[in-house]
């Protein structure tokens, strides 16, 4: 049975310090206003091919202050609405913890003793690509702009491998709403991203050349040597009736290796290691209250449609996405846009044109870089 959620919703476990937890350990969504329950069906606005919402890199963005002027007011609307209101930054940042750190029950596939888990699977691609999508609507409706959408951390491009600085920077100031004081302060620009970074005892520091070789050689690995297959690239099987705490389903239901490389890298790398659960960054929990996760998973998704590309281009055959209907009906449920508790599928997200967006290219200098 594919792994269906959310209705009944609990509070965060699993973090490593909880009684520290400074962003609250409740992560349920604020009921529906019209005090129905049942999630609607969602269906796609039609866009016309030119009008797609394009998202761009966020190091190129730099100088747009328009751009960045429009992406901090969305944000900041986003954190002054009140804690009820299901768009606002707080409750969009706890999506992340619901469905992540056990809010959410399988209850509607009848195993209401297991919890819900989106990582560490195949679940982990469309679930994040659902998540950025409706952020995107929400800040488009804040703005009153519905060409608006999200910048992309491009650090899979040299130019792009460190934090970027309209995260940072020169608009470091607390009153920014892009600004997010819970980052590695000794990761800040000009330090050059490490790809592979576990903490700061087992992670040498490299010069920078060295370390971005380093990072392209580790992408190729997980965009073609390790990700040559759709369960190896997209992440093991995660079916109802499993329990993603239990050792057993963890050694068959690994993360996709995109997922255990750079992304999960990138959540270490930036979260704060003096912070008692490494807020924000660096915890399931936390993550998504700092804008700059937004940014990450957009590089993250953008690679899931590079990968299948390369597939076409090169002759890949394994580059495709899973066809087994457990992933096809998978789901997850959201708020939209217009504050409407709506239910999707990972069968609807495997075409970014369809949902709306795509991603201004940008080159993909690892291709060449067979370790
Ligand atoms: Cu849901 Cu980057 O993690």
């Amino acid at each position: 049975t594919a792994p269906n959620s959310a209705t009944s919703c609990a509070e965060a476990s699993g973090l490593k310090n909880p009684r520290e937890a400074i962003r609250g350990l409740s992560c349920c969504p604020p009921l529906p206003l019209d005090g129905n329950d049942v999630p609607k069906p969602y269906t796609f606005p039609t866009v016309a091919f030119d009008k797609l919402r394009v998202r761009k890199p966020a190091h190129l963005l730099v100088e747009d202050t328009a751009y960045i002027k429009q992406f901090n007011t969305a944000i900041q609307k986003m954190k002054d609405l009140p804690d009820n209101d299901p768009h606002s930054w707080k409750n969009q940042a706890k999506i992340h913890c619901a469905y992540c750190n056990g809010g959410y029950t399988q209850v509607e596939t009848g195993h209401p003793e297991l919890t819900i888990q989106v990582h560490n699977s195949w679940l982990f691609l469309p679930f994040h690509r659902w998540y950025l999508y409706f952020l995107e609507k929400i800040m488009g409706k804040v703005l009153e702009d519905e060409s608006f959408a999200l910048p992309y951390w491009n650090w899979d491009n040299p130019a792009g491998m460190m934090l970027p600085a309209m995260y940072e920077g020169n608009i470091k100031d607390p009153k920014n709403a892009i600004y997010d004081a819970l980052r590695e302060p000794s990761h800040l620009p000009p330090a050059i991203f490490d790809f592979n970074y576990a903490n700061k005892e087992t992670s040498p520091v490299l010069p920078d050349d060295e370390q971005k070789n380093v990072n392209l050689a580790l992408m190729y690995r997980q965009m073609i040597s390790s990700g040559s297959s759709t369960l190896t690239f997209m992440g093991g099987q995660a079916r109802a009736g499993l329990d993603s705490k239990d050792e057993r389903v963890r050694s068959l239901s690994l993360g996709g290796s995109l997922e255990n490389g750079v992304h999960t890298g990138a959540h270490r790398w930036v979260g704060n290691s003096r912070m008692p659960n490494g807020e924000d960054m660096g915890n399931f929990y936390s993550a998504g209250f700092d804008p700059l996760f937004y940014g990450h998973h957009a590089n993250v998704d953008r690679m899931w449609n590079v990968w299948k590309a390369m597939g076409k281009q090169l002759r890949l055959d394994g580059h495709i996405d899973p066809v087994d209907e457990d992933w096809l009906n998978a789901s997850y449920v959201f708020y939209d846009e217009n504050r409407v508790r709506v239910r999707v599928y990972n069968k609807d997200s495997v075409h970014t044109p369809t949902m709306g967006y795509k991603y201004e290219s940008s080159e993909t200098p690892w291709v060449t870089r067979k370790p």
